[in-house]
């Protein structure tokens, strides 16, 4: 069965056994204090080391970019420790692991914060309609309105392309295969590519290019310190939450896969938009990334053993990441491979809690 999606790919320096590669999920279950991870969290990963690539729930790169309680950081020594148990057990069952690096930008609130500070942005435009989670000050937790940003001086943004370095050469120490960097889902690298959350008249703003300036340097930079075969990044043109309404979507999508592709990073992860109520990408849009961009191709989003495959074996992507699916079912490339049912998730624990939800979904033996 789906002889494509389970055929071996190279993904940069790596060679993967299968194309189904497990999506990035915040689950919410880091260790406290610290948000670090812990031994039951690299349980759960390695129980899903048949993916062909394990991408791990996005991971603050610092504490300003923080914008819900109970994610996990890969800033602090104890967090990178934490995370050295999750790719150790992963790694002891045969699978390979790249570390999502997030920073929230504007999602985020004063109270949690560092010092109770203001989130950051590319502008002081606050995000409509979006929330955060937040541990309030009488100690219970809350989804709340993101509040108003502050604008980023052009002064500060080295040191948030460094915090993506230090994340990396942590993540590299830690024991990841890869990191991919979240460029997706409304955070601080789309509110800077992003039309209306982006109105700076300096060199990161305006143009399609200076919107895009950050991202590059990101990338350039943590290229730099691993080496372009063990970086992806994840994309997410016409994403609509989080505030985000861009009008430059797929123009900037290509302009970057295409400058992606000269740097020949790992991979492009295409984070689709209708699974959460956006617009279906169209097969131009499809078939123009795929044209600009050389290295793996992997979407993400609504998808079944059954129409991933067509997609591999039609050229349209070389991977596709099941985020649900693999929630529900830690065996899910078996259970592919015999064409067997699947679990159905649970909404109710994807995020928070214990075992419940997260280690205890049944495997087919
Ligand atoms: C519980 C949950 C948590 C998610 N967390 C992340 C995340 O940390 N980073 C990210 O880029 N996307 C995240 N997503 C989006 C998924 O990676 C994926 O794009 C989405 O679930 C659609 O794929 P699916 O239809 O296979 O579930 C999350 C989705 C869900 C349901």
């Amino acid at each position: 069965m789906y002889t494509h999606l389970l055929s071996p790919v190279d993904a940069g320096s790596t060679t993967l056994p299968n194309r189904v590669f497990m999506a990035p999920l915040t689950r919410s279950r880091a260790g406290q204090p610290g948000d670090v991870p812990t031994a039951m969290n690299a349980e759960y990963y390695a129980q899903r080391a048949g993916a062909g690539l394990i991408i791990s729930e996005a991971t603050q790169i610092s504490r300003q970019g923080q914008g819900y309680a109970w994610t996990p950081g890969i800033h602090s020594d104890e967090q990178e420790a934490g995370w050295r148990l999750v790719t150790d057990a992963v790694h002891a069952k045969g699978g390979r692991m790249a570390a999502q690096l997030w920073h929230v930008g504007r999602i985020s609130h004063p109270l949690i914060q560092p010092d109770g500070a203001d989130p950051v942005a590319p502008s002081a435009i606050v995000a409509e309609g979006a929330k955060c989670f937040v541990v309030q000050p009488d100690g219970t937790p809350a989804n709340i309105p993101t509040a108003m940003p502050r604008a980023l001086e052009a002064s500060e943004i080295p040191g948030i392309v460094g915090d993506y370095v230090q994340a990396a050469k942590r993540a590299d120490r830690a024991g990841f295969d890869m990191v991919e960097i979240h460029a997706a889902n409304g955070y601080l690298l789309q509110q800077f590519l992003a039309t209306n959350s982006n109105a700076r008249t300096d060199q990161y703003g305006g143009s399609l290019e200076n919107r895009a300036r950050i991202i590059l340097e990101v990338v350039d930079a943590v290229v730099a310190e691993l080496g372009a075969g063990r970086v992806g990044v994840r994309l997410s043109p016409h994403f609509a939450a989080h505030g985000i309404a861009d009008e430059d979507a797929e123009d900037s999508a290509l302009y970057l896969a295409r400058e992606f592709s000269k740097r020949g990073i790992a991979y492009l992860h295409i984070a689709e938009p209708d699974w959460a109520g956006g617009p279906k990408l169209t097969d131009d849009f499809r078939g123009a990334l795929r044209k600009q961009f050389q290295g793996l191709l992997v979407f993400c989003g609504g998808y079944s053993a059954a129409t991933a495959d067509a997609l591999i074996r039609d050229g349209g992507g070389d991977a596709v990441a099941f985020g649900r699916p693999y929630i529900a079912n830690p065996d899910l490339v078996e259970r592919f491979r015999l064409g067997a049912e699947l679990n159905e998730p649970d909404p109710s624990t994807f995020y928070g809690g214990g075992e419940r939800g997260y280690t205890d979904y049944p495997t087919l033996d």
